[in-house]
């Protein structure tokens, strides 16, 4: 199961991200108002502010926060509290340097930027505990408050820990892992070089080594152990929030950050599930030459696929509303008019129920100074204002759109140990993230949608059998489990696409003795007899499939026919010219599909073509490349979002009567969208 969400907002939902300790108090007042003028309902604050609650260690002060959450109640703005652990004050660190993470050359992180602590530190958890304690005991009941945010972004800024603490707490994950060294020895295969551990003391967290010999399956365990130790720490405030909240406020974290399956965090935390989104991470960076239109800031569709896997309804906690920036990193160009409105759209287009605004202005002192919020730091009413008031005037027609499905023709099937292995592994790395990004190329130019399905502990066939057409690109890492999944889900009529590599590495990341495609033979049909990368110094490869060109970029696993199975396409060059590239074969009621290389564009459009899920939308609209559509659905309610990412105004062909409901209007046929424009229709 891949979410399990417990909170839902009922109404489309708009906030901000406001920091009382920023500003002097007389500008409070003027700011709530002014807030809920431009339709902002509720407030995030106090995630970095533990000096205001504990100036001094063990002594706790209130009134500041009494102040300002007094001043909310008083004037209906709602509120989620921060807890404050991102930043821990200067006199903690320096009494307990052992809190602190460092470098893996053992240099720490000192005081002075944020997230500078490690999860493992029994020092730490312990002034955790307290301080999450108190402030849950003295607001857990407070009537202004309507949720609450666990630290800031868990493993952002890092996401790899390296202290002292962190040794010890790996030792201990490992013997509850393997319980005998003789285990652990065999797992990461440690007779090569050398690396025999006679005593648990011996391990460590990596370490500086020569020739960047990290043994990889020691390092896929540790990233195991990092995400451990990440939701151990968030479970450690939850349940401290969980006893002393209200009932129906909601516990919630923002991501989505590296090394954690924010998968089981979300359900073993959260109620709800939270994301930063900020494309103008991209908007501004050169365009990949192979994009015909400009994906750079659609990528974050890509993000918000996976945020939706992490939880279908969720919330944006901070939406970019300003130009990028820090005094240490980023220029970024500020958001063109039109441009705040569509990044926000495609949150709410994939699922996002509330949109909050990072951040009300922008900060005058630090770091972020150009991390520019809705406000300039002249404070008067600018154009990001009135795009925010805009939004909101067009988020409310949205409310029917509440809660509403999104709509996918298709899934990516990932699992947190192959993600992992390509960060240890440079070969899986380069095919997986090249097949990963094509695939999502394929969606948006062809409006295919899909969602994003990790396979976990719990996975049942019914998250896999409600697509007609799964691709599950590289698992390169196979277990019995998931290919007993895969197996069911093929037997009751599913289609299964898989890519080069798959199967050679068990769940240690230790290649198997087997022919691949490995366990999956079973029902691919297909037999690997030789594998290549493609070589730069020769013609790109290519296949023949029913006389049209199949590339087959990258990787090429030379395939056989086996069991039956029957040969789709051919290799036509290289040495291999002539062998099998693209091999079918039926099991039950469905088939799988092996391509023996990475996946191109070109080759996603061609296998949605043939596997009939291509093109969803023909019968409701025609849209250039340029924009994106999505469809989200709620009973028989149908709401077609479309955005467009261009800078320059686009041409659509609505092919049925539908209601735009920005402003209640029937329209249908050709509609033009300005720059940077989103519409919303609703159909029959
Ligand atoms: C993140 C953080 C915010 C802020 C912004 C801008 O998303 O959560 O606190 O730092 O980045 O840098």
């Amino acid at each position: 199961m891949n979410s399990k969400q417990t909170y839902q907002w009922t109404e489309m939902t708009m906030g901000t991200c406001y920091y009382p300790e920023h500003w002097d108090k007389s500008l409070w007042e003027d700011d709530l108002r002014r807030m809920k003028e431009a339709g902002i309902s509720i407030i995030r604050i106090a995630e970095f502010a533990w000096n205001k609650f504990e100036p001094e260690e063990g002594i706790f002060t209130f009134e500041f926060f009494d102040e300002f959450l007094e001043l909310c109640l008083k004037k209906e703005m709602k509120v989620i509290f921060g807890t404050p652990t991102a930043t821990p004050p200067a006199w903690l660190t320096e009494k307990y340097p052992e809190v602190l993470n460092g470098r893996q050359d053992g240099v720490l992180y000192r005081h002075g930027g944020r997230r500078h602590y490690n999860y493992n530190s029994p020092k730490y958890q312990e002034l955790t505990k307290r301080i999450v304690t108190k402030i849950a005991e003295h607001y857990g009941q407070h009537p202004a408050i309507v949720g609450w945010q666990i630290d800031n972004e868990l493993n952002c800024e890092t996401c790899e820990f390296y202290s002292e603490a962190d040794s010890a707490a790996f030792r201990v994950f490992l013997l509850k892992k393997y319980s005998t060294l003789e285990k652990l020895n065999q797992a990461w295969g440690t007779v090569f070089w050398n690396q025999t551990y006679t005593d648990w003391e011996q391990i460590y967290v990596p370490r500086t080594t020569l020739s960047q010999g990290i043994n990889p399956h020691l390092h896929l365990d540790y990233i195991r152990f990092i995400s451990d130790s990440t939701i151990r720490f968030c479970e450690m405030q939850a349940e401290i929030l969980r006893k002393y909240r209200k009932p129906g406020d909601f516990i919630t974290t923002n991501g989505k950050f590296w090394n954690v399956d924010n998968h089981k965090m979300e359900k073993e935390c959260l109620d709800v599930y939270t994301y930063d989104s900020y494309p103008s991470f991209a908007f501004g960076l050169d365009r990949d030459p192979k994009n015909s239109v400009d994906l750079n800031d659609r990528r974050w569709s890509m993000h918000l696929n996976e945020v939706r896997s992490i939880c279908s309804h969720f919330g944006i906690m901070e939406q970019q509303s300003g130009a990028n920036g820090w005094t240490t990193r980023m220029e970024g160009p500020a958001p063109r008019p039109g441009q705040l409105t569509l990044w926000a759209m495609q949150s709410v287009a994939h699922g996002a129920d509330f949109i909050s605004f990072f951040r009300w202005r922008t900060c005058t002192m630090g770091t972020e100074i150009y991390w520019h919020g809705i406000l300039d730091y002249d404070n008067r009413d600018n154009r990001k204002l009135a795009e925010v008031k805009d939004f909101y005037s067009k988020l409310k027609t949205l409310d029917p759109v509440c809660g509403a499905d999104y709509v996918s023709s298709f899934a990516l099937i990932k699992d947190y140990d192959n993600s992992w292995d390509t960060e240890v592994d440079v070969w899986h790395e380069r095919i997986a993230s090249y097949s990963e990004d094509e695939i999502f190329a394929a969606s948006q130019l062809s409006h295919t949608p899909y969602d994003v399905v990790y396979l976990q502990e719990d996975s049942e066939l019914l998250d896999l059998a409600k697509y007609k057409v799964i691709f599950y690109p590289h698992p390169v890492i196979l277990d019995e489990g998931r290919t007993e999944l895969l197996k069911s889900y093929v037997e009751q009529g599913g289609t299964l696409v898989i890519g080069c590599r798959t199967g050679y590495k068990d769940m240690n990341g230790r290649c198997v003795m087997m022919p691949q495609p490995g366990l999956l033979q079973q029902i691919s049909g297909s037999d690997v007899r030789d594998f290549t990368f493609t070589s730069p110094a020769e013609e790109p490869t290519f296949a023949m499939w029913n006389g049209e060109k199949l590339e087959t970029p990258l990787f090429n696993d030379i395939l056989k026919a086996v069991d039956g199975a029957q040969i789709l396409a051919t290799y036509a060059n290289s040495y291999y010219a002539g062998e099998a590239a693209l091999i079918e074969k039926r099991t039950g009621k469905g088939r799988v599909l092996h391509l023996g290389s990475t996946f191109s564009r070109e080759n996603v459009t061609q296998i949605l073509e043939y596997t009939g899920v291509l093109l969803p939308f023909a019968g409701m609209i025609d849209a250039p490349e340029s924009v994106e559509v999505i469809l989200r659905q709620k009973g028989n309610r149908r709401f077609l979002f479309v955005l467009n990412f261009q800078p320059m105004e686009v041409r659509i062909e609505l092919r049925k009567e539908m209601k735009l409901l920005y402003d209640g209007k029937t329209v249908s046929g050709t509609q033009i969208l300005p720059a940077y424009g989103t519409a919303v229709y609703e159909f029959e």
